[in-house]
């Protein structure tokens, strides 16, 4: 028998808004409490999301009987510490990507789970995105052959956002790689794998944070090339091309509303829209492990996060990208 799950939100900012919208579509899960820094902003919140309570403080929130899983929306340096406290005390955690800033934060994380016991998925939302599923059956079906070359890029200019937000400042461990460069190096270890090595370069902005990366990716027989940046726009339509033809993902590629096959000389569209922004399908593989009570999910496991961040500490040791938090 299926329960309604019990949702917790942290860290109310931009993201957590989108995500409280999309879980209204979603059947099975409700919003039990959200809590802030501030609780002027935790009530504001939950009165437009009607959630049963509001909390001042984290901590309060985890310690909310009444919640199963709490949604991680904090800035990337708190995402290791506030996800091992919320296992700690119990709660299943659904934490915003990147999991952590380095694979130490997320072996902690990793390890936090297991003694817990609790479920720990990394909102890597786009892995759960219709296109980009059925994307990844095409290729598995043999539909273009043997995959040679991808392309996929993330760009968006941001230098005249706040040095103190997010995006620009190094304490918060900004910089594009690990806020957008993520996404196409995820599509690339998605149809993939981890490669057998990389080329990276990066420039960096005036307060320290790297500012635009390019990378190369190297398999046997397939190369990845792929972009992120923080100083113009970027198309943001993903190509997978092999021996027999190519699949478009279309444009913004990590949340496509659809994909083209082009194959003997024709081109097939086809749309494939998501529920709300696309963050509603990521709930319903959170919904469906806890009723399945699967601590991890199958289709984003914690393997797959660890791999990933291990190809980002790669590059960023390859660029000289380092975050003051980490010394
Ligand atoms: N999946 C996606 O599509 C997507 C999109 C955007 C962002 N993200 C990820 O989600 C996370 C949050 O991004 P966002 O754009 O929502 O950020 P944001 O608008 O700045 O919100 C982050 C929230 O975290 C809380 N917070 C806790 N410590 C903080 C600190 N030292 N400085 C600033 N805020 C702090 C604040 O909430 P309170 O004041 O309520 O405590 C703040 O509103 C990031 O890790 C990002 O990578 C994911």
């Amino acid at each position: 028998m299926t329960k309604t799950i019990g949702w917790g939100i942290i860290g109310l900012g931009n993201i957590a808004h989108s995500f409280a919208k999309d879980l209204e579509l979603v059947n099975g899960g409700r919003l039990v409490g959200v809590a802030s820094r501030s609780l002027d902003k935790a009530v504001e919140f939950g009165n437009l999301y009607k959630a049963d309570y509001q909390f001042g403080s984290y901590e309060e929130l985890f310690r909310c009987k009444e919640i199963d899983v709490v949604y991680i929306a904090t800035p990337h340096t708190s995402h290791a510490e506030l996800s091992v406290m919320a296992m700690n005390m119990g709660k299943g955690v659904l934490c915003e990507k990147p999991f952590g800033i380095n694979s130490l934060e997320v072996e902690k994380m990793i390890a936090a789970a297991e003694q817990n016991g609790v479920f720990l998925m990394e909102a890597m939302w786009s892995r759960f995105n219709p296109s980009i599923k059925k994307v990844k059956q095409l290729i598995a079906e043999g539909n273009i052959g043997k995959v040679g070359y991808l392309h996929a890029d993330f760009a968006f200019y941001a230098l005249d956002r706040s040095e103190q937000g997010r995006l620009l400042n190094p304490a918060l461990a900004g910089g594009s790689l690990l806020d957008i460069g993520i996404y196409p190096i995820f599509l690339s270890y998605l149809m993939l794998g981890s490669p057998d090595s990389i080329e990276a370069i990066s420039n960096f902005h005036t307060t320290g944070v790297e500012v635009q990366t390019s990378m190369i990716f190297n398999y046997p027989s397939a190369q990845a090339l792929l972009y992120s940046g923080l100083n113009s726009n970027s198309e943001m339509k993903a190509q997978i091309a092999g021996s027999e033809g190519s699949l478009f993902l279309h444009s913004r590629w990590h949340q496509s509303q659809g994909y083209s096959l082009e194959k003997d000389g024709e081109l097939h569209q086809f749309e494939l829209p998501t529920t709300g922004k696309g963050y509603s399908h990521e709930i319903e593989e959170v919904h469906h492990c806890l009723n399945q009570n699967q601590k991890q999910s199958k289709l984003w496991s914690l393997e797959d996060s660890r791999n990933l961040m291990a190809i980002m500490d790669e590059i960023r040791q390859k660029c000289g990208i380092s975050f003051p938090s980490e010394v």
